[in-house]
């Protein structure tokens, strides 16, 4: 047995594998099933007395030796065809990394910041899922207000008595933001939105607004309109706009903004409906009842908010089709910006 265990060492050691497939005859010859090891490892069984602690430790000892090989040579290879696959010439220039570009939506927010940031709004953020008081009670929804209703509301499932839902409009932040800070307060909240509508080249069920919120003593409607002016001279240049009567629960008086892009792309993006005019925001003078939920004081403090959407200007600046482009993480068109 012995001499059978040596006669096995010595093939092993004099076996030469210079590729894979001798490798796989090595394996099937000595480490398969039907191999030479496991014939060896049939006859100890048999044996028995004295000598069989010794003859045992032998054949462990082989059984070593053959798989140390095979494990060595199985590494050689793999790694000799990691190797072909480097580059041989180490002082070649490296093919350049793709970096990725901003979003256009991040491209017209950081513009819209920077240019209130100019005249001293300062940036605040909130949740994007809300609770029932800071989506809608404290912004003065009545209780049955259709904005509430389930077919503009994501709700979300929730054992608390609490009702949450994903934000509908960042005018939620405001609400915070005046609970948690004193007068004067003058931001900018940017954030994402979400409305339960049909999906379509011009709406979807999530966007991105910016809301503004500006309040202080004698605050007045001309000081919005001064801002707004402001503001539009500064993103689109000098155009025409206006201001429209309108109605939400949170202003009072309420107003949106119009600007004036005449009819010469009407037919590409049918944006302003044939009238040349696209309405990019909603403000007014903030509800004194507003103002008393968030504990400020309306008979001393007044201000006003504003509200815009940035997927709409985006498409404008850059003449983007479908909003839904935006969303989809194209690389070709994500390129572009
Ligand atoms: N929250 C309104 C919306 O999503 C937009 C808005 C209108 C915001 C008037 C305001 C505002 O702050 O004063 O449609």
């Amino acid at each position: 047995m012995i001499e059978k265990i040596n006669h096995l060492k010595e093939k092993i050691e004099t076996y030469n594998i210079s590729n894979s497939e001798m490798l796989e005859n090595y394996r099937l010859k000595f480490l398969s099933k039907k191999g030479e090891l496991t014939e060896l490892f049939d006859a100890f069984k048999l044996i028995s007395g004295a000598e069989k602690k010794h003859i045992g430790q032998q054949l462990n000892n082989v059984r070593q030796e053959i798989e140390n090989k095979f494990n060595e040579a199985k590494e050689k290879f793999s790694t000799s065809t990691k190797k072909s696959n480097l580059i041989s010439d180490l002082s070649l220039p490296i093919s350049a990394f793709k970096i990725g570009s901003s979003h256009p939506i991040t491209n017209v927010k950081n513009e819209i910041l920077q240019i209130f940031e100019s005249i001293g709004f300062s940036v605040a953020k909130g949740p994007e899922i809300e609770d029932d008081w800071h989506n809608f009670s404290a912004l003065n929804f009545p209780e049955n207000h259709p904005a509430r209703d389930m077919q503009d509301t994501f709700f979300i499932d929730s054992t608390s008595s609490e009702k949450y839902a994903l934000r509908t409009h960042t005018s939620s932040v405001q609400v915070r933001l005046m609970e948690n800070s004193k007068p004067p307060i003058r931001a900018l909240m940017p954030g994402r939105v979400y409305r339960n509508e049909a999906i379509s080249a011009r709406s979807n069920c999530f966007f991105h607004q910016v809301e503004g919120l500006y309040i202080d003593e004698a605050v007045s409607f001309a000081d919005l309109k001064q801002t707004l002016y402001f503001f539009v001279s500064q993103f689109f240049g000098e155009r025409e706009i206006r201001f429209r009567p309108s109605y939400f629960p949170f202003t009072e008086p309420s107003a949106e903004m119009d600007i004036y892009l005449g009819t010469a792309t009407e037919q590409d993006y049918r944006l302003t409906k044939g009238t040349g005019w696209l309405e990019i925001l909603g403000c007014g003078m903030v509800d004194p009842n507003v103002l008393l939920n968030c504990k400020i004081d309306p008979e001393k403090y007044s201000g006003y908010a504003f509200g815009m959407g940035i997927d709409r200007i985006t498409m404008l600046k850059y003449g983007i089709k479908d909003i839904r482009q935006m969303f989809e993480n194209d690389i070709k068109f994500l390129e572009q910006f």
